[in-house]
């Protein structure tokens, strides 16, 4: 089976519905808070009226995450989402409600794409809110250890194209909807038993038509580091579809190699809160692409960081920051080491493959190739169909998602606090910690 093409602009939604969608989700609000005075109307929806809670899957960023299964006649398992509110006194919002949640609520009841992570419904109850949606058996994080385990054997090239097409299929639908997802990694890439990629946690997710918000208005942090884009890492305050395709590109890479291709430490805030030039980061990225150069990204030397980026040419010198890129080494050395070869049997993403990467880790946004573009790419129009099912083909199963029974009280009251660190959490190590927490 083929994947359709790309939604067209038709589908986008109009800034008039995004506009009312945020006055009725405004009046759920109301009338949530509404239901708590004395003779307001009592709850509609509760939770375990509709749903059996199987167990516990992650505690996230906002809050926890539990899968369950409908009951009273309705079918299916689903994952749902319970943010817990913001804390008294800390809240802009009179709501309570968390940003995030707000954000990805707002986002989510009005997205609706093969390759997007499907809500079912939301429900507020005891002041929290439970986003329901479609439960997804395996996640990209969770695929890629498993490839690592008992020892390294590489996702079959196909595999891999199909993952990468549907990932890309369903960010032109974001992008083309004005949407950025800002937070693109394996862990935030859901995958169902029938091998269909649904991008997932749109926590982050913002309208990017005007007005193009500051990226330090607020939020303290944007990508995960190891995926953030260079021009972000150089400080620029507006950011664009770019910076997803930058991290869309080391998730190919990832998918190949099986491990993140800019692993670098973060920088913490000091203690007058300036957010610091991300020296580490901007290094594992120059260490494979060589440095980048006024001359084929011209708006460099008006970047924020740009003095601290000679600084650090200056204090450090391996030969390494005067060659150009060595990304054409890095992707053979990886094809090698996981045996792709068209000979083989995990088939080779090839030439084509080492093209589209290195057109998406481009370092001049404005040339980076966009999703658009990278789906007409001959890496996916080169060489036979593609499968909507990211697991044709392949023997052997992935195992299930780790469900848990330390906490499977949806009810349960306060919630460790969960703000966004920006520590990257895509560690299974660090998963399996907090699934004891
Ligand atoms: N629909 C789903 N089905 C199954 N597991 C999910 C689903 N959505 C999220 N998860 C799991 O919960 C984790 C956290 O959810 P996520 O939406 O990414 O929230 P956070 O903003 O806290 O990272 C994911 O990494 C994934 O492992
Ligand atoms: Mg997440």
């Amino acid at each position: 089976m083929s994947l359709t093409n790309p939604p067209s602009s038709s589908g986008s939604l109009s800034r008039t519905r995004v506009g009312n969608l945020k006055r009725s989700l405004q009046a759920t609000v109301d009338d949530a808070i509404e239901s708590r005075r004395p003779g307001g109307y009592t709850s509609k929806v509760r939770v375990r009226d509709r749903y059996n809670i199987v167990g516990f899957i992650s505690s996230g960023t906002y809050g926890r995450v539990y899968k369950a299964v409908g009951k009273n006649g309705k079918k299916g398992e689903f994952a749902i989402k319970k943010f817990k509110p913001d804390k008294e006194g800390e809240t802009i919002q009179y709501t309570g409600l968390s940003q995030s949640a707000i954000r990805e609520m707002s986002l989510c009841t009005e997205l609706s794409h093969a390759n997007v992570v499907q809500l079912e419904e939301i429900i507020l109850e005891d002041k929290c809110i439970f986003m329901v949606f479609e439960y997804t058996e395996h996640d990209l994080l969770q695929i890629i250890h498993h490839h690592t385990q008992p020892q390294r054997h590489a996702i079959p090239a196909t595999m891999v194209r199909s993952i990468m097409f549907q990932l890309l299929n369903g960010l032109l639908y974001l992008h083309t909807n004005w949407v950025l997802h800002r937070d693109l990694k394996p862990a935030n890439i859901l995958v169902t038993s029938s091998g269909a990629i649904r991008i997932g946690d749109l926590g982050l997710a913002r309208l990017f038509y005007k007005p193009l918000n500051s990226l330090f208005s607020g939020d303290k942090v944007v990508v995960t580091i190891w995926y953030r884009a260079p021009e972000l890492l150089m400080g620029s305050r507006h950011y664009t579809p770019a910076v997803d395709m930058w991290a869309i590109g080391c998730i190919f890479a990832e998918l190949l190699s099986l491990r993140p291709i800019f692993k670098g430490e973060e920088a913490k805030m000091d203690s007058k809160k300036t957010v610091p030039f991300q020296r580490n980061q901007m290094m594992k990225i120059v260490e494979i692409l060589g440095l980048p150069r006024k001359e084929s990204w011209p708006g460099l030397t008006s970047m924020p960081e740009y003095s601290q980026l000679q600084s650090l040419v200056l204090h450090r010198q391996p030969s390494h920051f005067h060659r150009g890129s060595n990304l054409e080494g890095w992707y053979q050395s990886c094809l090698k080491n996981g045996g792709y070869a068209s000979t083989s049997s995990a088939g080779t993403p090839g030439a084509d493959g080492f093209d589209l990467l290195s057109r998406m880790l481009e370092y001049d946004p404005v040339k980076r190739i966009t999703a658009e573009q990278a789906l007409e790419h001959p890496y996916f129009t080169n060489g036979g169909p593609i499968s909507g099912n990211c697991f044709e083909g392949i023997e052997g199963k992935y195992p299930h998602r780790r469900v848990t029974q330390d906490d499977n009280d949806i009810r349960s009251g306060s919630l460790p606090g969960t703000k966004r660190s920006g520590l990257p959490d895509d560690s299974l190590m660090r998963a399996s910690k907090r699934l004891k927490e």
